[in-house]
């Protein structure tokens, strides 16, 4: 029997898909090589926005019309979706069989031996020991290392459905970065809503970072995602000492204005952000800082939303992934007065759009001349004369080279860029 998986979402929806994959291979099932192999199809879903929501429906929707030309076929739900939506994706129609939440994973296979079922109790201790991702690349690995979260921003239906936050053995997580060394996974990404809230014991995040710097195989660490009030000296201190961890952090903002901020239940000021601002490229003169932005949260007024704005000015940073703000069932920020209209909101995350763009451009282009060490992940996909890998600070870098050069480091000469690409020498 095989499966064909989709995933949908934030990097630790990838990282969950590997490790729905891994269980399933161990109960005996097989990876299709297409949709039109499965006899099953998963889709590993996200719920942070209503946008992504509706995409997933889509996609089922277009899918379960396979079932009248192979009854057999089976169709489940995982993830945040599985979560929020529960029983109401088993209605009929949806062409939906089984429906499995964030920390059931391990018992898919018994569950599939049902004509179809739902499971999507919460398990507050749930970190799935033992248990190895499939990983899905040759040269970089994500590895969970929190698992949900209880910042409950005002807007943010990730605590709802991913539960309570609880952090994964720190043996467990120091074996698995020397496995993924081991087999040529040298890029290691450390993932969690909020790792620097990271506790096992005695060790916190920076004492995790420091023992996973000292594994041998791997060359490079990183981390996301970072909460601002949780960022502490401490880490700023690791990051800088610690040779392969990158100079790199994604920071969310959100918002430039405090009394969002506060709405938004963020807990730091933007003076508190700009002073980490500040600490980080003391210690790391070359970090690049990465963002989420939301525009038009309820009762955004053109002068927050200016705030924010003149934030992005100010912080210059290398990337924003830019949000329009979506109401989401059973947070907070969903009752509260004068949402922003539509229309509003789209025309502010345009302008951020638009600004960041040119920012990112400028940051891009600010490397030509400089020597950059790349990672070479993969043959470019516009040359099979050329390469393409990252640097150090997350930017994507093409340059001359053959397969053989997959999994090395590579030094290079940036010699061109655009708002997403460094060429380089
Ligand atoms: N509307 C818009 N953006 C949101 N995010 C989270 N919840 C919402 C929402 N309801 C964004 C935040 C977060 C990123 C992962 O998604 O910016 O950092
Ligand atoms: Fe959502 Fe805030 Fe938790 Fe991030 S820190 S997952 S935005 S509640």
């Amino acid at each position: 029997m095989k499966f064909y998986l989709e995933t949908y979402g934030c990097q630790m929806n990838v990282s969950d898909s590997e490790l729905v994959a891994s269980i399933l291979l161990g109960a005996g099932w097989e990876i299709a090589s297409g949709i039109d192999e499965a006899d099953l199809i998963l889709f590993n879903t996200c719920s942070v926005r209503k946008h992504a929501e509706d995409r997933v429906l889509g996609r089922i929707s277009n899918e379960k019309h396979r079932k009248l030309v192979k009854p057999e076929l089976k169709i489940a739900v995982l993830g945040c979706m599985a979560q929020r939506m529960g029983k109401r994706l088993l209605e009929t129609g949806t062409g939906v069989d089984y429906v499995v939440g964030v920390d059931q994973y391990q018992e898919l296979p018994a569950l599939l031996n049902q004509e179809s079922g739902l499971d999507t109790e919460f398990d507050f201790q749930q970190i799935y020991p033992g248990l190895r991702p499939l990983h899905q690349d040759k040269t970089c690995a994500y590895v969970t290392i929190t698992r949900g979260c209880d910042n409950f921003c005002s807007y943010c239906i990730v605590p709802y459905v991913r539960g309570r936050e609880r952090s994964v053995d720190f043996g467990q997580i120091v074996s698995e970065v020397r496995e993924c060394g081991d087999k040529g996974l040298k890029d290691i990404t450390l993932l969690g809503q909020n790792v620097n809230s990271y506790i096992w014991g005695d060790y916190n995040f920076p004492r995790l970072l420091r023992e996973l710097n000292q594994v041998e195989s791997i060359y490079r660490l990183r981390f996301i995602t970072s909460h601002p009030k949780d960022l502490s000296d401490g880490l700023i201190e690791a990051m800088a000492g610690c040779d392969k961890v990158c100079e790199h952090i994604h920071l969310p903002l959100q918002s430039g204005s405090n009394r969002v901020l506060e709405a938004m239940n963020r807990k730091y000021s933007i003076e508190d952000y700009l002073l980490l601002v500040n600490k980080l490229r003391a210690a790391m003169p070359e970090i690049a800082l990465t963002t989420d932005l939301i525009a038009g949260f309820p009762g955004e007024s053109e002068s927050d939303f200016e705030q924010t704005f003149q934030a992005m000015r100010e912080i210059q940073y290398d990337h924003a992934f830019c949000f329009k703000y979506s109401e989401r069932e059973g947070t907070t920020a969903r009752g509260y007065p004068n949402q922003v209209p539509e229309a509003e909101r789209l025309a502010r995350l345009q302008r951020m759009i638009d600004q960041q763009r040119e920012i990112t451009l400028g940051k891009f282009s600010a490397q030509i001349g400089k020597k950059v060490e790349v990672y070479v992940e993969s043959l470019s996909k516009k040359s099979d004369q050329k390469v393409s890998g990252k640097t150090r600070d997350y930017k994507i870098a093409v340059l001359s080279g053959s397969v053989s050069d997959i999994g090395n480091l590579k030094t290079a000469k940036v010699i061109q860029a655009t708002a997403g690409t460094l060429i380089c020498e």
